[in-house]
């Protein structure tokens, strides 16, 4: 099928099967980006399954950037204590407090300003950017790149193919709804597109995956040996 057909089918399933997440607003509804940025730093290394709860206790002290960004550095490590690798909990602070500083209180709506601050990288950039504000950004994590590895049968081994597999993903996005297409390339992968036993029969890219046609979905994505 063509770019717009398999988008529109993607955003079918979607509607019909989104995963209802804390951070995730209702149909229809405006997303936080305050609440897409601190879902999205808490799911780096760590399940959706365990963020959970963190995250709801963060929202619950700190309602907003700003209160975050007024709290004590020491409250903020203790409060993630768990989620692992306190890197991101100072950067999670520094964040704020420049989102505080330098503007205002509002998160940037583009990629680009999004990649200056702190502990926000490519992917986590592209995530608010298409979530928070509906840019057409391009947020590929292991779910995406292992979805468009079997999709297009990219044989090439990660992570050489990452390159490849992002420029898939960009050429992908809609021009609407690109906040519910990047989730819903979370959600395909996590319940639909897994690692072993995919469940193709479920899938709304079925027609579209040339693994599926070819029978090698669960060869793919292939892995240079560590
Ligand atoms: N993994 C990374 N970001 C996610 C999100 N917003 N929803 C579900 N899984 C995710």
């Amino acid at each position: 099928g063509s770019r717009r057909d398999r988008s529109a089918r993607l955003l079918s399933w979607y509607d019909r099967h989104r995963r209802v997440l804390p951070w995730r607003a209702a149909p229809g509804e405006r997303a936080d980006p305050y609440r897409v940025w601190l879902s999205e730093i808490m799911l780096q290394q760590t399940t959706v399954a365990t963020v959970g709860p963190y995250f709801q206790e963060f929202l619950r002290r700190w309602p907003t950037v700003l209160a975050l960004a007024a709290a004590d550095l020491d409250d903020v490590l203790r409060a993630w204590a768990g989620l692992g690798y306190y890197a991101r909990a100072r950067n999670l602070h520094r964040c704020a407090v420049a989102v505080a500083r330098d503007h205002g209180g509002r998160f940037p709506d583009s990629e680009a300003e999004l990649r200056h601050l702190p502990g926000i990288g490519d992917y986590t950039a592209a995530a608010v950017a298409a979530i928070a504000f509906d840019r057409p950004a391009a947020a590929v994590d292991g779910n995406v790149e292992r979805v468009l590895a079997r999709v297009f049968r990219v044989e090439e081994p990660l992570p050489a193919a990452k390159p490849r597999l992002r420029a898939l993903a960009a050429a992908l996005v809609p021009e609407t709804r690109a906040g519910d297409h990047t989730q819903a390339l979370f959600d395909l992968g996590a319940t639909i597109c897994t690692p072993r036993r995919p469940r193709c029969i479920l899938c709304p890219w079925q027609p579209d995956c040339a693994a599926f046609a070819a029978g090698v979905q669960e060869d793919l994505p292939r892995k240079v040996a560590k």
